[in-house]
């Protein structure tokens, strides 16, 4: 079935989840923001104050359209990733992909440290969430399963996903 591939918006848990379903199956576990990081040799903050975010999508889709089908791994994906369609359809190609779909109320309070999140920066933080959301969640919505994350543990989101995939 190849990876698993996580995917939704900042806030939502795939790193955590995909962290667990990684210990929980023995996958290796990929964060391709981290991937991002270790090629460009600044932080995602840095890269996308000082680049700009057109640069840091360039990377995020080369990072991402260079990742091998081998291995079956757990990939968490950064939330603007999958927007991109030939990085979503790469992404649908190599795995299974997850929507871990949580409400905005929910991703607010999960994203309180705006440092790391430079695209939460600026303006009102749950605006900037419903809007991103409103703007990508049919596309999350395309992934081959979906998993409300809002009131239920990191812990109980990964047993889902093992369950509905059978990992
Ligand atoms: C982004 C999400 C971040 C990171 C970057 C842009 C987005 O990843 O890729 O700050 O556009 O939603 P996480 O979803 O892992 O926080």
């Amino acid at each position: 079935m190849g990876h698993v591939i996580l995917a939704g918006m900042m806030g939502s848990g795939k790193t955590t989840v995909g962290r667990i379903i990684s210990h929980n199956t023995a996958r290796d576990f990929i964060d391709t923001d981290h991937l991002i990081e270790k090629q460009a040799g600044m932080s995602i903050f840095e890269i996308i104050t000082m680049k700009g975010e057109d640069y840091f999508r360039k990377v995020e889709k080369d990072v991402i359209l260079s990742l091998s089908p081998g291995s079956p791994s757990v990939i968490s994906t950064g939330g603007g990733a999958v927007m991109d369609d030939d990085v979503f359809l790469f992404l649908k190609r190599i795995g299974k992909t997850v929507y871990l779909k949580a409400s905005p109320d929910t991703l607010y309070k999960r994203t309180a440290n705006i440092e790391v999140r430079p695209l939460l920066k600026e303006g009102n933080r749950l605006h900037i969430i419903q809007e991103l959301l409103h703007k990508r969640e049919f596309r999350y919505l395309e992934s081959d399963i979906v998993i409300e994350s809002d009131n239920i543990s990191p812990n109980e989101i990964a047993e889902k996903i093992i369950m509905r995939l059978q990992l």
